[in-house]
């Protein structure tokens, strides 16, 4: 069975930084290889490991609501829907990229979702990991990608709102259709002076704990403004650094577990 890691938070803290970090850490620390999924209608996690994307999920499924799909005989619907899934993934030698596009307009997608869904369950089988990178919100996740994460991590900022957002997602995270086995917080962007006395206090109200505390990192802005993937920052990047013990203590306690 893998080991679903699903990031989640307020949009532009650090959710695509944190995914594209956790894989390199997956393939270059642990040896292994792994599946991410990016479920962001803006496709940033291909950029952020600096990939180009062609084809979507959401492409397949558009050609098969408006019937653009010519199903050949001897082969079942299932299969060939399968079959084009595969057909959007972005191959490498250490981890494959499945890129979900925008999510459905109004029409009826229930049946192509039921497909996608078990495809990408059946999928991430086949991997030891899996990192999804959401939108922000996550109202959306148990429909257009799974209902099983082992690990969720919340990334926030450290100002009141970032507070504020942090608790509201930990509140829907109960209330979706949604397993999820262990959820951790992710303070991002933490200033140098760290984190002020205002903002503890709020912390503190809203019984919020980060586990996880990363300081601005300007090779990580530098490498998105240079359009650099997050897999060639250097091996001794603080947050990489950070992020990696993090993980190292996380997911082998929860592999093994
Ligand atoms: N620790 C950090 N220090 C400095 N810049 C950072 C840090 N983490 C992320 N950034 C930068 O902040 C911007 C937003 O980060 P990122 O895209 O990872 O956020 P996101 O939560 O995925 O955003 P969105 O909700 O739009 O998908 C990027 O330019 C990224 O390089
Ligand atoms: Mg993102």
């Amino acid at each position: 069975m893998s080991y679903t890691i699903a990031l989640a938070g307020k949009g532009g803290t650090g959710k695509t930084t944190v995914a594209a970090l956790t894989m390199r850490f997956i393939m270059e620390e642990l040896g292994v290889s792994v599946f991410g999924v990016d479920a962001d209608p803006n496709a940033s996690l291909a950029v952020a490991l600096g990939l180009d994307c062609e084809k979507t999920v959401s492409d397949i499924r558009e050609d098969i609501v408006d019937k653009k799909l010519d199903f050949p005989a001897g082969m079942s619907k299932e299969r060939y829907i399968e079959y084009n899934i595969e057909g959007c993934l972005i191959e490498n030698s250490k981890f494959d990229l499945l890129v979900m596009g925008r999510p459905e307009g109004p029409g009826c997608y229930c049946y192509v979702n039921n497909l996608l869904r078990k495809y990408l369950d059946k999928m991430g089988k086949e991997y030891p990991f899996v990192v999804i990178d959401n939108e922000a919100g996550m109202e959306h996740m148990s429909r257009r990608t799974t209902n099983r994460v082992d690990l969720m991590l919340i990334v926030f900022e450290p100002t009141v709102i970032g507070a504020i957002t942090a608790r509201r997602i930990l509140d829907l995270s109960k209330k979706l259709p949604l397993s999820i086995k262990e959820k951790r917080l992710v303070l991002n962007r933490v200033p140098k002076y760290g984190v002020n006395e205002k903002i503890s206090k709020r912390l503190e109200d809203e019984n919020l704990s980060p586990e996880l505390l990363l300081g601005f990192d300007a090779e990580i802005l530098e490498a998105s403004s240079s359009d650099t993937s997050l897999l060639n920052i250097s091996k001794d990047n603080p947050t990489y650094t950070a992020l990696s013990g993090f993980l190292r203590q996380h997911l082998t306690a929860g592999v093994t577990s």
